[in-house]
């Protein structure tokens, strides 16, 4: 699909907590179709070393509104600027990027997200509800306090959390869960997204499993473009730019 450069208007910036603001964007022209798990890249104006954009998830997609949604850490210079960005301001992106989850066979199917990893969750979880499926999510977090957007993830499926502390859903991270530890509950495909340790124990676990696993990679990018090879994943195919061949792979084909 053809990437496009375009100028979003901020319809509202909300700080959820010290962390994590979310953005509403409203498009100029009409909305393209945005698959689950792709990307869009962000260029970050006012921040002095901040030269190039910055890849972040499409949250959510409001074809009617013609808007998308954004769900951002603050994690270093550029995400700090683009924090403060106000409502009527206008943002420039480079989307839609990257390839994307692949669509599921039945209900039974597994949506794991850690830390910023959960942003892409909530707009798989409706795609693919649209498509008719309901799946299970299970999101892990650091405590009840950091635990994102909790009533909107519940419209789109059954969802479990985890927390370090033990003050919402199961103590521990989301591999400790029940719902990946327990023989009865199996499932046919899980889609990930996380930092890389909780993905590749994830991966090996359902390859142990013989379960379907794809995870969006969340590697370092430069330039977006497949020119820098600052994002390159090493795979049983060779090097890939999880910039343009990913953020999603199966994990049969990763070397980790
Ligand atoms: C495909 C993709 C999708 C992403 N989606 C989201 C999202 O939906 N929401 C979100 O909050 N973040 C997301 N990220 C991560 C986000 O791009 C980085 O946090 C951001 O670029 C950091 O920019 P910065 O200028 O604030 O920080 P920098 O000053 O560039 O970095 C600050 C610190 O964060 C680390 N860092 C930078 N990029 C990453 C990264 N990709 N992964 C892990 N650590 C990183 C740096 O090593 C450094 O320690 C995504 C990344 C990728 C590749
Ligand atoms: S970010 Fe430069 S090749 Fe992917």
């Amino acid at each position: 699909m053809k990437k496009q450069t375009c100028d979003f208007e901020v319809i509202y910036n909300i700080s959820l907590n010290d962390d994590y603001f979310l953005l509403k964007l409203l498009a100029e022209d009409e909305l393209p179709n945005i698959f689950p798990a792709q990307f869009v890249e962000v260029r970050i104006d006012g921040a002095p070393n901040t030269f190039l954009r910055r890849p972040i998830s499409v949250h959510d997609v409001n074809y009617n509104k013609n808007t998308i949604s954004l769900l951002v850490r603050i994690a270093g210079e550029g995400t700090a600027q683009l924090s403060k960005i106000n409502k009527g301001n206008l943002l420039n992106l480079v989307f839609p990027l990257g390839n994307s989850f692949s669509m599921p066979d039945n209900d039974n199917i597994l949506l794991v997200g850690g830390g910023c990893g959960v942003a892409p969750m909530l707009y798989t979880a409706k795609y693919f509800m649209n498509f008719g499926f309901t799946p299970t999510l299970l999101l892990g977090y650091k405590d009840k306090e950091s635990i994102l957007r909790s009533d909107k993830f519940a419209k789109y499926g059954n969802v479990f959390y985890a927390t370090e502390d033990g003050s919402f859903g199961e103590e521990g991270n989301v591999l400790n869960h029940s719902l990946l530890n327990t023989g009865e509950i199996s499932f046919d495909k899980i889609y990930a997204c996380g930092p890389q340790p909780m993905l590749k124990a994830l991966g090996d676990m359902a390859i142990k499993k013989n379960i379907e696993c794809e995870v969006s990679l969340e590697n370092l990018m430069a330039c977006g473009i497949g020119a820098c090879l600052c994002c390159v994943q090493d795979t049983v195919d060779g090097h890939k730019c999880v910039c343009t061949e990913g953020p999603v792979f199966n994990v049969k084909k990763i070397v980790w």
